[in-house]
């Protein structure tokens, strides 16, 4: 039996729109979320087919359609019983698509190599076959901040800042658009128009500001960013979105409590109406602060 982790990652600039293979029309940067993980382990089996020994996948028939993907790719015909948990609730509404693809190409090699006396590919091929998988999964290869132009996936020169997460429970209910079908709705959305060069203009300005330690600022980039992306959503033909009643408010709160602080979270939303949060490491104090803040005002929300 192999196994492999893998984690999840925040995009701050967004990855949406996408040629065949998953390659990304705009560039993206992400934040990788260790505390996110998937567990894939495989073992051969003698029964002529792949098969799932647990059955919490989001979506089994494009896990072993990745699986066959890696074995034709190395010419390798045994076939594996596939197990695949993640250390966080696969109902949270948390795109876990990222971490179980990189999470099963780095096992699936893992295994094949090993099996086969084979060298193990690089990190980069490792990513550029995840991607094929799951765009935003190629990303899940390089921590603590990836940058993902085209179709290459890359480490980014920043420092890490040892960002600390919180998820703002909103909704666990499945999203009626998948990510998939938003990347080709999106097409028809007049704001595409320019999409590609706001989101190099921002990473830009979001890398100088971090850099810069200039945290507010670093607010601002983001927010106008997630906000860009779901005025995509809403914009296209047919129109759709993911941000609730009840994310705008948790929004509202947030901003009120930058505005009292001069200090806060940087905050992005995913295609799905949760909010990720992210804190500087030194404002245990204020994450704490907004916490109990969120809570007061709505008692059923949840963090992860
Ligand atoms: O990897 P996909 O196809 O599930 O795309 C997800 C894209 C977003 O999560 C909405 C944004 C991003 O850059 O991760």
């Amino acid at each position: 039996m192999w196994t492999a982790s893998s984690p999840a990652n925040i995009a701050l600039i967004k990855y949406m729109g996408k040629y065949d293979g998953n390659v990304a029309y705009n560039i993206s940067l992400s934040y990788t979320l260790h505390k996110f993980q998937t567990v894939v382990s495989l073992e051969l089996n003698n029964i002529g087919k792949d098969v799932f020994q647990n059955i919490n996948i989001f979506d089994e028939e494009r896990f072993l359609s990745h699986l066959l993907r890696i074995k034709k790719l190395t010419n390798f015909s045994g076939t594996f019983t596939i197990h695949s948990r993640n250390n966080f609730p696969t109902s949270a509404g948390i795109a876990s698509s990222a971490s179980s693809f990189s999470a099963l190409t780095i096992c699936a090699f893992k295994s094949i190599c090993d099996i086969t006396k084979s060298e193990m590919p690089s990190i980069q091929h490792l990513s550029d076959i995840s991607r094929l998988a799951s765009g935003s999964s190629c990303r899940s290869f390089f921590s603590p901040w990836c940058v993902w132009k085209g179709d290459k996936a890359e480490k980014a020169d920043l420092p890490d800042l040892n960002l600390q997460h919180d998820l703002v429970l909103i909704s666990t209910e499945k999203k009626k658009i998948s990510s998939s079908q938003a990347h080709e709705l999106v097409k028809t959305s007049l704001l595409m128009n320019g999409r590609k060069e706001r989101a190099e203009t921002r990473l830009t300005q979001l890398v100088t500001a971090l850099k810069n330690k200039d945290w507010q600022l670093a607010y601002q980039i983001c927010y106008a960013e997630f906000i860009d992306m779901h005025a995509l959503f809403e914009t296209s033909f047919p129109h759709f979105g993911y941000i609730t009643h009840r994310t705008m408010l948790v929004l509202e709160e947030i901003q009120n409590f930058w505005n009292k602080n001069n200090d806060g979270p940087v905050v992005t939303i995913d295609a799905g109406p949760n909010i990720h949060l992210l804190w500087r490491a030194d404002s245990e104090r204020l994450r704490e602060q907004l916490k109990k803040n969120l809570k007061n005002r709505d008692q059923s929300i949840e963090f992860l």
